[in-house]
């Protein structure tokens, strides 16, 4: 990797006039042989290779390869510039970043179209070469080994692509009798257990299946949580940046995420012409309504993470540990294009989330427990034939990477069932160890300094039915009696002319 920087220094006074030349030249001589490979192995580093003083201004020119990096020399060198002309009385005023580019070995196939803060990309012959648009504040940031860090990133995820997802089985259950080959949205359409509602991928669920759901999360309750010492909680719906910066989906998120805007301002003026429009026209403006709006955030996607500002900063002591919270307060959103289908694949949907909290043996142990009793549940109260597979864990997912954890400590056990109906398997649940990352990424700690672990556990309701009715049907009388007199009677409501 190559770095060449040009950048020109303005002075307080005349350096032409104040300093000898011999005296820059000393100075620069000795930067490049002192400061500007400081901390590099030998015949590595930085190199000041131009400089020219010209009155106030001086000009730099700096080469360097991947050790100190070209930026890092010239802020080193700025600092002791600025020593040196203070002894002559002659302060730095600003820099300015003329040109940076940074050329590296670069694989033919990946292409690289567009990068934050670079006005000029050349891609030929296995090289890539970046010119980048910085002053020294961004230089300050880092943004070059941000820029640098991406295309690693960039690098790594194209080696993933094409790659069949990670997938290793790890269980399955027996074979179990299936009393239904058909669709089951279709045929609670039929009954009118449920209708599409107005938005994408989004249902109205009748008391029927409700119940159902209901039943769901009891069982859960009855037989998993309560035993578990767990409690409940209200975890935020709507979730902003800063989560989301916090949880690494900031990373990823986009493609998928349901948005939330709030007004610029309450101000009914401010409003008063897409009010007017809407009077006159009865179509809602959207071009008037995004120019008065401001994106603050999604809405709840992965569940846990807004939960974690509860934490944010805290230390905790020892003792409390394991904690286990779960929240089953409302709905996630996910703009899943394309792959909708039935209450398999939503856009809106229902999810019980468990969280776990300890050190790290207690989590890991805290994870299988969860894992028997959920086996406990499939055999006694849903009698579904499902299989578990260790996959990408969650977190890494749906920072848009790819791969395997390396230890089985760390990662995601998805939980997938059979669809009679098309054959295919369902992923409906799943349970992870998420290591350090969340106490991390929230600055959570524990009074003993020792490592805090944490784990998440998705059940989802309407994957747990879609699964239940496909392989068990709509008839009570073909589900456990378990099961049965955990939903009780099915209500009929409505009816139809
Ligand atoms: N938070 C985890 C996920 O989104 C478990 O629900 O998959
Ligand atoms: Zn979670």
């Amino acid at each position: 990797m190559e770095f060449q920087l040009k950048a020109e220094l303005k002075c307080s006074g005349s350096v032409s006039e104040g300093v000898s030349s011999s005296e820059i030249e000393e100075f620069m001589k000795h930067c490049n042989i002192e400061l500007l490979k400081k901390g590099a192995p030998p015949g590595c580093g930085a190199e000041i290779v131009r400089w020219n003083v010209r009155g106030e201004k001086i000009g730099l020119e700096i080469v360097s390869d991947r050790f100190v990096r070209a930026h890092d020399a010239l802020l080193r060198l700025k600092n002791e510039f600025g020593k040196f002309l203070g002894r002559h009385r002659i302060g730095i005023r600003s820099m300015e970043i003329e040109d940076y580019e940074i050329a590296m070995d670069w694989e033919e196939g990946l292409a690289i179209k567009k990068l934050p803060f670079v006005r000029e990309i050349k891609q030929e012959e296995g090289r890539l070469k970046l010119f980048l648009a910085v002053n020294e504040f961004l230089l300050e940031k880092r943004i070059p080994d941000r820029i640098i860090r991406l295309l690693e990133d960039k690098r790594e995820a194209a080696s993933w692509k094409g790659k069949k997802e990670h997938w290793e089985l790890l269980f399955e259950s027996k074979k179990k009798p299936f009393y239904f080959d058909k669709d089951p949205t279709e045929e609670m359409i039929r009954l009118g257990w449920i209708r599409h509602a107005a938005g994408r991928g989004q249902w109205i669920y009748g008391p029927q299946l409700t119940k159902i759901f209901r039943a769901f999360e009891h069982i859960i309750l009855d037989n998993l949580l309560e035993p578990l010492g767990y409690e409940e909680m209200i975890f935020p719906k709507f979730v902003p940046w800063d989560v989301w910066k916090r949880s690494g989906h900031a990373k990823g998120i986009y493609p998928e995420a349901y948005y939330v805007c709030t007004p610029k301002t309450r101000d009914p003026e401010f409003w008063e012409e897409v009010m007017d429009y809407y009077k006159v026209t009865n179509e809602v403006p959207l071009d008037m309504i995004m120019e008065r709006i401001e994106p603050v955030g999604g809405m709840c996607y992965a569940q846990c993470p807004p939960f974690w500002i509860f934490l944010l900063g805290k230390t905790i002591p020892d003792e409390i540990l394991p904690i286990t919270v779960f929240d089953r307060s409302g709905t996630s959103h996910r703009y899943e294009s394309g792959g909708l289908h039935g209450i398999e694949r939503l856009d809106e949907f229902h999810r019980v989330e468990i969280v776990w909290i300890g050190k790290k043996e207690q989590v890991i142990e805290h994870a299988k427990q969860l894992q028997e009793g959920y086996r406990r549940i499939f055999d006694e109260f849903l009698e579904i034939e499902w299989r578990e597979a260790w996959v990408t864990p969650w977190f890494m997912a749906q920072e848009g990477k790819a791969g395997l954890a390396e230890l089985k400590e760390v990662g995601t056990i998805d939980y997938e069932a059979v669809l009679p109906y098309s054959g295919k398997w369902l992923e409906f649940q799943n349970v992870s160890v998420n290591g350090d990352k969340y106490p991390k990424g929230f600055s959570v700690k524990l009074q003993s300094g020792e490592e805090l672990w944490s784990g998440c556990s998705g059940v989802g309701l309407e994957r747990w039915a879609a699964v239940l009715l496909a392989q068990k049907s709509l008839d009570p009388d073909k589900w456990s009696a378990k099961l049965r007199s955990a939903v009780g009677e099915l209500p009929e409501v409505f009816r139809f002319l």
